[in-house]
């Protein structure tokens, strides 16, 4: 099979584009580089420099399928920035997609998988894990984005027969379990690999955004999925919509909160995290766990990494030995 990655030489991307190459499947890479790293593009795959807000460039490239599928992944995904400046966000999310989707209606692509994100549910008062019928809400024009490209897709597939899997994903973390990739967003805002830096000493001590939450300890519960299982489940999706579109959530159903994510790191380096208390942050849920019930029973799908502590452990053998990450 042929696949055309956008976004494949991101974080998530790059780790879907190693499971479709270990699977046997050819690949090719469209990206433009701007917060991604041509280095975790592996030798032999095609990259093309493109941005996805030029049409002509995006359908050109799409024109050279056939492809038995689009995945994807290239986005602005910091929810922070998107409130500093919701335009930008906007029109960047919404019109690369709308350009993605339009050249493949146009050159017959029929299978594309979406990353989407739990960021569509905003804050949901809730404690107990959100299943993908959870109300809509977002609290960002990140979140907002997304939910656009949802709806976008939904008329590709109502009107064109473009079918799409929608995978909102809750907090993918970890890396490639034999080293071949890693996690380095410039700038770094996940939980994960903060954590694992201030243990390193490459930055101040973390920031712990609340400690008077109504969770076990305090602190924010967040539900952490694998990029190995993430990919597997991209993989597993492309097989579910031959003849109808679906939407899932994936997480690994656990939630953990952030106190728990410094003890992981501390168990598995054997080294102390400096951290200190902070104020909660505006729009910040007490716990977000996804519900993936739909995915695991229609798809067989099941995390692989089902505890912290294997996420945190590959994350930290990757940040370890590349401590500059893709060394730019
Ligand atoms: N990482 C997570 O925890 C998480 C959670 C929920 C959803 N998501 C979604 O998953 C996707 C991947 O996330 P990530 O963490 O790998 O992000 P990333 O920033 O590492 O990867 C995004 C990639 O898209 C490329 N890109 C951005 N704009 C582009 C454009 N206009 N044209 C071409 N390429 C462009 C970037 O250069 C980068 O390589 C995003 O859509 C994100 O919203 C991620």
């Amino acid at each position: 099979m042929r696949y055309l990655v956008t976004g494949g030489a991101g974080f998530a991307g790059s780790h879907i584009v190693l499971a479709l190459l270990d699977a046997g499947h050819d690949v090719v890479v469209l990206d433009n580089l701007s917060t991604g790293h041509r280095q975790a593009v592996p030798s032999g795959v095609k990259l093309y420099e493109v941005d996805l807000l030029d049409a002509a460039a995006t359908s050109a490239i799409v024109a050279q399928g056939p492809w038995d599928g689009v995945l994807h992944f290239a986005a602005l995904s910091l929810v922070g920035d998107s409130m500093r400046d919701p335009f930008h966000y906007l029109r960047q999310n919404y019109l690369t997609a709308l350009n993605l989707v339009q050249s493949c209606v146009e050159h017959k692509v029929r299978k594309l998988v979406f990353s989407s994100t739990a960021a569509l549910f905003g804050g949901p008062e809730r404690s107990d894990p959100v299943p993908a019928t959870a109300p809509i809400q977002p609290e960002s024009p990140y979140g907002e984005s997304k939910f656009m490209i949802e709806r976008v897709l939904f008329w590709a597939d109502a009107v064109y027969g473009l079918r799409s899997a929608c995978l909102r994903y809750f907090n993918a973390a970890g890396s490639d379990p034999c080293g071949r990739a890693g996690e380095d967003h410039r700038p770094e805002t996940h939980l994960i690999p903060l954590t694992i830096d201030a243990m390193l000493g490459r930055r101040p001590a973390l920031k712990v955004f609340g400690t008077d939450y109504p969770t076990r300890d305090g602190s924010c519960i967040r539900d952490y999925i694998h990029v190995t299982d993430l990919a597997d489940a991209h993989i597993r999706a492309l097989g579910q919509i031959d003849d109808r579109s679906v939407t899932y959530n994936i997480g690994n159903g656990q939630g953990y909160s952030t106190l728990e994510v410094i003890q992981s790191v501390e168990r598995i380096s054997g080294r102390k995290v400096p951290w200190e208390a902070a104020p909660r942050r505006a729009g910040d849920p007490a716990t977000l766990v996804a519900d993936s019930s739909t995915l695991r029973k229609e798809t067989g799908w099941t995390p692989h990494f089902d505890t912290l502590d294997r996420i945190v452990e590959t994350a930290l053998i990757w940040r370890e030995k590349h401590p500059t990450g893709y060394g730019i």
